[in-house]
């Protein structure tokens, strides 16, 4: 080799390893700030002081979480943040045992004006089952707290998470822009209340793949102001099913508009895919929805539309939802229905939905046929088409 040439190699691999120091990201392990993985020893106050190191790093930060069991009682991550951060996390967070300890705070775990954060990784156990039990025997309870929300932040991953025993939701995205989702589990019984799986709202362009949500209330609740929605590879059950509300509570709402479910599957939940409004005055609404490639097995309601929603008749005086809904196709829907009406569009009789297209629906109930039931809809259909179309 001549001096000239070996002088070049000297260079280029001189320059690779620079290179390489210098995309060396920043890393911040909670240990080094004193937090304890016995699930007793409070470490919120080091988990924020990990989250002020990386918050302030110029080069991308990586805050590590080792495993075993971290106690965090209610707390926030704040941005915005000088650089990128990954969240992330071989352990499990839980919440105090005493269900107080959140419940009157709305969250535990709050991200809220960060960008480019993702989060890989990780258990979350809210421990609830105390804070259910409370609000099933009907003694006076704080209102509860989710597990884990983004607020106003955007260009987030959640990969790879697991939450068990929400108090109330278990993950929430809150006015966020470019949100993936994938990957994620969600547990709780059947009969915990309020325990969202993913709940959404003011946000767009959230994606949501490769989850699976059982809980004991809806998997995946949409919620005012979602635009560009893309849902695939879901599994839902037990649960509520993929619902577009409750909208329509206000006069004034933002509407729900481009979302797409695709195939997922629902086993033994209460509904499949659900579009729910309060039967009160509003100009909300819901538009260009996709439903194709669902299997349902022994699902209550897979397709429903209900907007004559009014618990205990109290506060519709109209009796009447504003919101109108239009343009939602379902297509390729298979499977058993659990109870004999499969298909329910019940809508508005001031604002009667529109542009409601089936194509391709087989549903069955006890091995025969099931019915479906039309108020106030209009629409077309193709295809093979069980239960009946009454559009
Ligand atoms: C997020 O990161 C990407 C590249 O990793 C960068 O281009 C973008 O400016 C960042 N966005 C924000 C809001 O920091
Ligand atoms: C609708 O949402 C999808 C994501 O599901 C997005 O790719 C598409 O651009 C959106 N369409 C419009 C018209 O915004
Ligand atoms: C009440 O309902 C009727 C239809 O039954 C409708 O014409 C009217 O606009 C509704 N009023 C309000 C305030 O929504």
């Amino acid at each position: 080799m001549s001096a000239r040439s070996s002088n070049i190699t000297f260079f280029v691999i001189m320059s690779m390893a620079f290179m390489l120091m210098s995309s060396t990201k920043a890393v911040f392990n909670v240990l080094n700030y004193g937090a304890k993985t016995d699930g007793a020893t409070d470490s919120t106050s080091p988990f924020l002081k990990a989250w002020a190191a990386a918050c302030g790093s110029t080069a991308a930060a990586t805050i590590y979480v080792p495993k075993g069991r971290f106690l965090l009682k209610a707390v926030v991550f704040r941005g915005p943040c000088k650089s990128s951060i990954t969240v992330k996390v071989d352990g499990t967070l839980v919440a105090p045992l005493d269900y107080w300890a959140l419940g009157n705070s709305g969250y535990w775990i709050l991200f809220i004006q960060v960008n480019n954060v993702t989060l890989l990784g990780g258990s979350l156990d809210a421990r609830a089952a105390k804070f259910w039990a409370c609000r099933n025997s009907g003694q006076s309870c704080p209102p509860g707290a989710r597990s884990i929300t983004f607020n106003w932040a955007n260009d987030i991953t959640i990969s790879g998470l697991t939450s068990i025993n929400s108090q109330l939701s278990h993950i929430v995205i809150n006015s966020c822009n470019n949100v993936l989702v994938k990957n994620v589990k969600t547990y709780a019984p059947d009969q915990s209340p309020n325990t969202d799986g993913i709940h959404i709202q003011g946000s767009t362009g959230v994606t949501i793949s490769g989850s699976t949500l059982q809980t004991g209330d809806d998997c995946i609740s949409i919620g005012p102001g979602t635009k560009n929605l893309f849902m695939t590879n879901i599994k839902c059950g037990p649960g509520h099913g993929v619902s577009i509300g409750s909208l329509g509570w206000t006069m004034t709402e933002v509407g729900v508009q481009n979302l797409t479910l695709t195939n997922s599957v629902f086993i033994g939940s209460d509904n499949g895919v659900r579009i729910k409004t309060w039967a009160r005055p509003s100009n909300s609404f819901v538009k260009n929805v996709l439903f194709a490639n669902l299997i349902m097995s022994n699902v209550k309601n897979p397709i429903i539309i209900d907007q004559d929603y009014c618990p205990n008749n109290a506060g519709c005086p109209n009796q009447s939802s504003g919101v109108k809904i239009s343009g939602v196709t379902y297509k390729n829907i298979q499977g058993t229905s659990a109870t004999q009406n499969a298909v329910i569009f019940e809508c508005s009789k001031s604002k009667p939905c529109s542009g409601i297209r089936l194509q391709d629906i087989k549903l069955t109930y006890m091995n025969k046929a099931s019915s479906s039931s039309c108020t106030n809809v209009g629409g077309s259909s193709s295809g093979v088409l069980i239960p009946r179309s009454c559009l």
